[in-house]
């Protein structure tokens, strides 16, 4: 009787103790908000801030894995876009790459890729990824831009201290009050020194922050960007420069497409150019078989403040012959902007698909030609010493693609246009005049040795 009474007692015990131990293993799926101390919670935060949380610890549970990758989703394809894809995926051999989380320490400088996702992931042949950079006050060109781009945009935003949260809180606005492309297809990734690292109250910024973040947002509100000016924000106040090559380089490198137009935010592309293009590189399978590296460039132009972006070639050329439209910074320096052959573009009516319309080299007198181009990451990245009032912050990029012998090949129907207002002169002449010359002289005495210690000379190329 008392040996039944003790066995039946351990089995009770046993009980307790497994009910105890599965609640504390299933405690310890379910509460990230654990302490950190192993590097595989720091990424568990950072991977969980977005919102699907209920997926990544069942996956966790499952097989342990930390890393929250957005499904690529095969939607609705005709025959005739699967076989694009196909031909595009064949000539260019690309690797597919998963759109998730990480953080990495580049330089002085932290940066949250993927901070705030995209919620659609594509394969590396299927799209074209629009590459950019900016700070908070740059951030409301993402509306028209997404709009005339439909397809994945890759942004990296500049926010050190203080700033970082309100730039956090402009890109949830974004997504929730603005165009859902928004939400679609823009991935954020944020970055600052890391002497600015940003602290949010008691919230790590790998934690629970996009979620906590969300509460404050609603759509009456003034947006968060145009609540703290310009002039009171962190940047401003302490005197930072605009590390743009930093952002360049991350918001290219974290690009899911193996085509990719870095751009500047406020330069807003021509309609349909991903469709166009990709129809254009899979009907032509010898375009990428040249021995030689090559570029496509988007001839760009500048318009009068109040009139539309337009939304074709046919009005743009319109436009540039009443003289509403310009080419970009026609009237600032000619010779890093002036697309070869340009009165022969614009005198080439428009037609329903995209084609090369002419090739160059970076010579001659476009040796100092800084166009905008579809390119990819095998391409060299920009110099992150310079920045962006100190100027010259793409020349060395552009001297290294004509060392390396790169064709630029022009399109003939696509274009940028640069949100209205033309510029009569450039804020650095004035502002950063010092900081400028001292670029110039690093860029003179100090990079160009490198490159050319680098990559050797070539006749015709300069860096000026
Ligand atoms: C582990 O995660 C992968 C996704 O990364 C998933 O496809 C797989 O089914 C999971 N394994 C198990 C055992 O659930
Ligand atoms: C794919 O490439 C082949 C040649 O390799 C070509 O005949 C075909 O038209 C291309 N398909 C498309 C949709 O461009
Ligand atoms: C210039 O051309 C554009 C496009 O056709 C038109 O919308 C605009 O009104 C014209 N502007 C002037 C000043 O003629
Ligand atoms: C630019 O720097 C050089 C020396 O590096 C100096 O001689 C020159 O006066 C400076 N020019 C301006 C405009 O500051």
């Amino acid at each position: 009787m008392f040996q039944k009474i003790m066995l039946k007692t351990a089995n009770v015990f046993f009980l307790v103790a497994i009910i105890l131990l599965v609640y504390n293993i299933l405690n310890f799926f379910g509460t990230p908000e654990s302490i950190l101390t192993s590097t595989n919670q720091f990424r568990r935060r950072l991977v969980s801030v977005e919102v699907n949380r209920k997926s990544i610890h069942e996956q966790d549970a499952a097989n342990n894995t930390i890393d929250y990758v957005v499904p690529v989703e095969e939607g609705d394809q005709t025959e005739e876009k699967s076989a694009i894809f196909h031909n595009v995926s064949k000539s260019t051999q690309c690797i597919d790459k998963p759109l998730k989380k990480n953080i990495e320490q580049r330089g002085n400088y932290y940066v949250l890729y993927n901070y705030v996702m995209a919620e659609r992931s594509v394969r590396c042949y299927e799209s074209v990824t629009y590459s950019t950079q900016g700070d908070l006050n740059f951030l409301d060109n993402l509306v028209p831009l997404v709009e005339r781009w439909k397809g994945p945009v890759s942004v990296s935003v500049y926010a050190p201290g203080t700033d970082f949260l309100l730039a956090l809180r402009t890109i949830l606005y974004l997504r929730e009050c603005t165009s859902p492309l928004i939400k679609e297809y823009v991935s954020f990734h944020l970055f600052f020194e890391a002497k600015y690292t940003p602290k949010i109250n008691s919230t790590p910024l790998l934690g629970n922050n996009i979620m906590e973040q969300q509460k404050y947002i609603t759509c009456k509100m003034t947006p968060p960007h145009q609540i703290v000016s310009r002039d009171q924000q962190f940047r401003t106040k302490n005197n930072l420069l605009y590390p743009i090559n930093v952002a360049r380089n991350t918001a290219r490198l974290a690009a899911q497409t193996h085509f990719i137009l870095s751009s500047d935010m406020e330069l807003y592309p021509s309609p349909n150019f991903i469709p166009k293009f990709l129809e254009m590189i899979a009907k032509n399978e010898e375009l990428l078989q040249s021995d030689e590296p090559q570029v496509f460039v988007l001839p760009h132009f500048e318009v009068e403040e109040g009139y539309d972006v337009p939304m074709d070639k046919t009005t743009l050329v319109e436009m540039v012959q009443n003289r509403s439209a310009i080419f970009f910074h026609e009237h600032l320096c000619r010779r890093c902007h002036m697309v070869p052959y340009s009165y022969r573009w614009l005198n080439t009516p428009e037609t329903d698909t995209l084609n090369v319309f002419g090739k160059t080299k970076r010579v001659g007198f476009q040796k100092s030609w800084e166009p905008f181009y579809v390119g990819t990451n095998d391409d060299p990245l920009f110099d992150e010493r310079l920045t962006w009032e100190g100027q010259k912050n793409k020349m060395t990029q552009n001297y290294i693609l004509c060392l390396l012998d790169y064709t630029y090949l022009i399109l003939d129907n696509a274009f940028l246009v640069h949100r209205p207002g033309i510029k009569k002169a450039k804020v650095q002449m004035n502002e950063y005049a010092e900081i400028v010359n001292e670029t110039s002289f690093f860029v003179k005495q100090t990079i160009k040795p490198e490159i050319n210690s680098l990559y050797g000379t070539r006749p015709g190329c300069d860096l000026k």
